[in-house]
């Protein structure tokens, strides 16, 4: 997969917050939870992104305002140059038609009542101009073997299915409108760990087939490593670092970052070096009370006076990608 440098995706200082309200007759707002809060990136044809942080950070709140089933408080999601926020009614599902999700837990994702035929083309009845009605079965079944699954079984229910091959009727579902960008929201955390490569193998090979470009979600930097050609990482609803897979976990220049790193075992071929643990005290604050300036200072050694006072910029430090650091400094992170 060689992603091609143009970009069909460009997402502009997004920002979701949802009311926090008090009161069950007469809901007073009283804050906001700040889901996402000015998120910018770009995605190219055939890339893949990478997207990771800890549950709560804003992850799947991303991923709904991409695919427009969430309105954004403020910012832009531009799909090849057309500005979906902006977009209704025939234009806005003419856009959707070309991203698609992915969802994490093929269990509850499918419904039960439904045949796998009729899940899988669903879609061609909400776009009806995509597949002539009678073409619609012939589809749904090249769908199946594109996805590794029996044609044949087009009439089953989503109970016969396992939890791997229900991902890949997932999968082909999305695939129906022949989308440009897919995202994949988790899709292999609710698998077991022997199913995960095998469903990571064919989103590769379906990039390759019908270049594809995934926003790849996940909480653990360990599953999106082999897949990614950009990493971003996202701490309480903001993007602190964004480069690179291989400045990612090479020379990561975020605190956060090292210490997610840390936590990830890496083979060690040389069998000589330590790594360094970090390990991240308490949990994440609130994001209906994010701290002053850094978000991530109440859980950083780093953190100094000015961390507190002045938000750091997501911008190009030390290591050559883009950190949100004071502090940023290229980090080895092997240690002998
Ligand atoms: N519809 C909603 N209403 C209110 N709060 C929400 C809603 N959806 C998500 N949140 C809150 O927004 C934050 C981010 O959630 P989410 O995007 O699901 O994170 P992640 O996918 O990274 O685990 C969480 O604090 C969550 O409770
Ligand atoms: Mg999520």
């Amino acid at each position: 997969m060689a992603p091609s440098g143009e970009r069909i995706l460009e997402v502009r200082d997004l920002v979701k917050h949802f009311p926090l309200t008090q009161g069950i007759v007469l809901k007073r707002q009283i804050g906001a939870i700040k889901a996402v809060d000015g998120v910018s990136f770009d995605l190219h044809r055939g890339e893949t992104l990478g997207v990771v942080g800890e549950s709560g950070c804003g992850k799947s709140t991303l991923a709904k305002l991409l695919m427009a089933l969430e309105r954004p408080t403020s910012g832009g999601v531009t799909i090849n140059g057309q500005d979906m926020t902006k977009a209704r009614g025939a234009e806005l599902k003419r856009m959707r038609r070309n991203i698609q999700m992915v969802m994490q837990d093929p269990y509850t994702s499918l419904n039960p009542r439904m045949t796998v035929g009729d899940i899988i083309g669903e879609p061609f009845e909400i776009h009806t101009d995509v597949a002539p009605k009678g073409d619609r079965r012939r589809k749904v079944q090249e769908l199946l073997e594109v996805v590794g699954l029996n044609p044949e079984h087009i009439n089953r229910y989503p109970h016969q299915f396992s939890g791997g091959q229900r991902q890949r009727i997932g999968i082909a579902r999305g695939l129906a409108l022949q989308p440009e960008i897919i995202i994949c929201d988790e899709p292999v955390s609710a698998l077991d760990v022997s199913i995960q490569a095998q469903v990571m193998n064919l989103l590769e090979r379906l990039q390759e087939e019908f270049n594809l470009a995934y926003i790849f979600i996940a909480h653990d930097l360990s599953v999106v490593r082999h897949i990614s050609d950009r990493v971003a990482v996202m701490y309480l609803g903001k993007i602190v670092e964004l480069g690179k897979d291989e400045a990612i976990y090479e020379r990561s220049a975020h605190p956060y970052t090292q210490a997610l790193l840390s936590a990830v075992p890496v083979p060690d071929p040389e069998g000589r070096e330590s790594r360094e643990r970090i390990i991240l005290q308490g949990d994440p604050p609130s994001p209906a009370d994010p701290p002053s300036g850094c978000r991530f200072r109440t859980r950083c050694w780093k953190a100094q006076d000015i961390c507190a006072e002045q938000e750091p910029l997501l911008e190009v430090r030390a290591g050559g990608h883009l950190s949100a650091c004071h502090f940023a400094e290229a980090h080895d992170v092997i240690h002998a």
